[in-house]
């Protein structure tokens, strides 16, 4: 048989023509929104003022199997996919694993990861409907890299909520953020209601994404003609990611393989939904039964310790609430904790997945998480991103599980992006000043307290 070659690149004509969504396997669907006043599942028509029409229908939508994607979206994503299923030779061997590791890397695009894959597809259906601005928030930077690239190219004024630890700590993110055009603000800010109250209560934050939600939210219902844009958690996020799992599936299938683990870091969860998209459906549908595992930060638990219920997706409590895993919407991560994967939440799809028993979950330390993503470089030669970094360790403990037991696994991860812009925290771990955090129970019990009383539903 012939070798496998260290990189498959498929041909644009293998690339996928339409999006998969995951619902439309499901056995039991996700619970609905709800509406945070009535306290009744969001209607379709209940996003309108927040989302753009098209992104409201994909939210809601769980029957369509298959989303064609538009040609328009098609043809800016043969600007820099498909991207590459990557054999890890040499990780593999330094290792000494009889596993075979995979990863299909999503860096190679400006924003240095996965991010662009949704924000093109979102910066066009607002076009397509005649917004006349956007608004977003970002954590590490790369999501509002992503979109401002994308709302450049479609001539669509931005505003960036970052979070101002994560803005302190990459001032070039500031940087190529403004050069395409979008104005960036720090989170919290003294711009809306929202990062106002957050400030007075809690004057030295440093953010966190779900108050950035809460000032790009403000801003949008209150801007005329402008929506608001996220880049994870939500259903229609996870669909236009699908486009990771469709092109790594069918690479696979060119090379004869079939993963026996499938390794993703999670953060809101869009990257890890669309990996593992069309594998979760053969899972669903009883064709195959690879393990799922969802990396997460230990400073940040949502999924390990987290609580399965009706939470706001922002701290400001202005979106609908979703049933999630969670730490409660008041949950703060320690500012330590290097880039992003700070999410309070999960996607309601993986949260119900994972639920059920069809995935798995490991937290992670972030000096552990670092030690992985040096030996990685050293030996595949990106330097990756802090966020797939904790896939990489994960990937990294299983095969050496392998090594153990003399197995011959097929491991896939998701490698989401490049880490150049997180030199501030490679520094400090080069430098053995990286320390880990895990919350408390009492500090987690915190959040928990805080999670919404819904009659009925949630006492
Ligand atoms: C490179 C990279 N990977 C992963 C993530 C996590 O996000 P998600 O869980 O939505 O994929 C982020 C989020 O900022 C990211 O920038």
């Amino acid at each position: 048989m012939a070798k496998i070659p260290h990189r498959l690149y498929l041909t644009e004509e293998q690339m996928p023509s339409k999006w998969y969504n995951l619902r439309a396997d499901m056995k039991e669907q996700p619970d609905p929104m709800l509406n945070p006043g009535t306290f009744k599942p969001t209607a379709e028509e209940d996003l309108y003022p927040v989302f753009c029409k098209k992104l409201a229908h994909q939210e809601m939508d769980a029957e369509t199997k298959y989303v064609d994607i538009p040609e328009e979206i098609q043809d800016f994503y043969k600007m820099y996919r498909p991207s590459p299923l990557i054999r890890a030779y040499n990780l593999e061997k330094a290792l000494g694993t009889p596993a075979k590791i995979y990863y299909k890397f999503e860096g190679n695009n400006t924003s240095g990861s996965h991010k662009l894959n949704s924000a093109v597809a979102q910066a066009y259906y607002a076009k397509e409907q005649g917004l006349t601005s956007l608004t977003t928030e970002t954590g590490a930077g790369q999501w509002g890299t992503a979109l401002a690239e994308a709302c450049s190219y479609y001539n669509i004024p931005l505003t960036v909520y970052m979070v101002k630890c994560s803005y302190e700590q990459k001032p070039f993110r500031k940087s190529i953020i403004q050069t395409f055009d979008a104005t960036i603000i720090p989170s919290p800010s003294e711009t809306t209601n929202a990062g106002r109250k957050i400030l007075a209560e809690n004057p030295g934050t440093g953010g966190s994404l779900g108050c950035a939600i809460s000032e790009a939210v403000e801003k949008a219902v209150t801007t005329e003609g402008c929506r608001y844009v996220l880049g994870s958690v939500l259903n229609q996020v996870l669909l236009h990611q699908s486009v990771i799992g469709l092109e790594t599936k069918t690479a696979m299938e060119i090379l004869g393989e079939y993963p026996d683990i499938i390794i993703g870091c999670a953060g809101g969860g869009s990257n890890l939904g669309g990996l593992i998209a069309p594998f979760m459906q053969d899972k669903l549908l009883g064709k195959a039964d690879p393990r799922i595992i969802a990396v997460e930060p230990a400073s940040c638990p949502s999924l390990t310790r987290g609580k399965y219920a009706y939470d706001f997706c922002d701290t400001g409590k202005v979106t609908p609430m979703a049933r999630m895993y969670t730490l409660g919407s008041s949950f703060i991560p320690s500012a330590n904790h290097a880039g992003g994967l700070r999410y309070h939440g999960m996607s309601p799809i993986l949260s119900k997945l994972y639920h059920d028993g069809y995935m798995e979950a490991v937290a992670v330390e972030q000096t552990k998480v670092f030690e992985a993503a040096c030996l990685f470089a050293k030996q595949e030669t990106i330097l990756p991103a802090p966020e797939s970094s904790h896939a990489i360790r994960t990937a990294i403990d299983e095969a050496l599980k392998c090594k153990e037991t003399g197995e011959s696994k097929t491991i896939l991860f998701g490698l989401t992006g490049t880490g150049y812009f997180d030199m501030m925290a490679y520094n400090a771990y080069l430098e053995g000043k990286m320390t880990d955090y895990i919350p408390t129970d009492e500090d987690l019990e915190m959040g928990f307290s805080q999670l919404p009383k819904i009659p009925g539903i949630q006492e």
